[in-house]
């Protein structure tokens, strides 16, 4: 096996190891309802997990049902969705559900054409919808995901950029064993948010530090390390 194989599997065991003992008990994990979940990464584009949390069941205890999301009266979808800000997001989602009604049956795309055809939906978005609701093994590459992944296989470059930005998807695909994308992805995102974090990252303790391209990052002494692996 060559070297970037093995980090390859050792990443994937104990990502998904350290994933069974220390997930995040997110209410969006409860549900499989696809409905739910792109209520949920839609909140959680610009949005972070603790202000989302208890607005997503506010929402939907108004809005319970793609129907009722498609009847939504502007004022007081607005009302609803503050104070999440980035406010153009509660409409889409409304125009989503209309558009799922008129043209899907009232069932939210389960694939990447349908998906991406919604106005609000960009490749992250339909990877999650993917993978949390339907379970396909569709990658995703948040700004957690993509810390991590550069950070353990050593990948340079301004990630936003063409050659990097592909670089960065195709691993986001390769990481994934078969069958396992809903849950290797909510991983990635949880161990990014909570160890692999952009300031002072929890190397000394970190299950991935003996294949990890990067360890130790020093929190302490971080002005010195090149700064796409510092604060991303
Ligand atoms: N950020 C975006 N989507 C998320 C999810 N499903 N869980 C946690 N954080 C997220």
């Amino acid at each position: 096996m060559t070297r970037r194989a093995a980090a390859l599997r050792s990443f994937q065991r104990r990502l998904l190891a350290w994933y069974r003992v220390h997930q995040r008990p997110l209410p969006w994990r409860r549900t499989r309802d696809p409905y739910k979940i792109l209520v949920s990464e839609i909140m959680l584009q610009q949005t972070q997990v603790d202000r989302v949390a208890p607005k997503y069941h506010e929402f939907l205890r108004r809005y319970p049902t793609i129907t009722a999301l498609a009847q939504a009266k502007t004022t007081e979808l607005r009302r609803v969705w503050y104070p999440l800000g980035y406010n153009v997001r509660p409409l889409r989602l409304r125009k989503i559900a209309q558009r799922t009604l008129r043209e899907h049956q009232g069932r939210i795309p389960n694939s990447y054409d349908g998906l991406l055809a919604m106005d609000g939906i960009g490749r992250y978005t339909a990877g999650a919808v993917l993978s949390f609701a339907f379970k396909k093994d569709a990658p995703i590459l948040d700004t957690n995901v993509v810390r991590l992944l550069s950070r353990y296989f050593g990948i340079r470059g301004e990630p936003k950029r063409g050659r990097t930005q592909r670089t960065l998807w195709r691993l986001a695909e390769g990481v994934i064993p078969r069958g396992k994308g809903h849950v290797i992805n909510q991983a990635m995102m949880d161990f990014g948010a909570t160890v692999c974090t952009a300031r002072v990252p929890r190397c000394p303790t970190c299950t991935l530090r003996r294949t990890c391209r990067s360890y130790p990052i020093d929190g302490s002494t971080q002005k010195a390390a090149p700064r796409r692996l510092r604060a991303r």
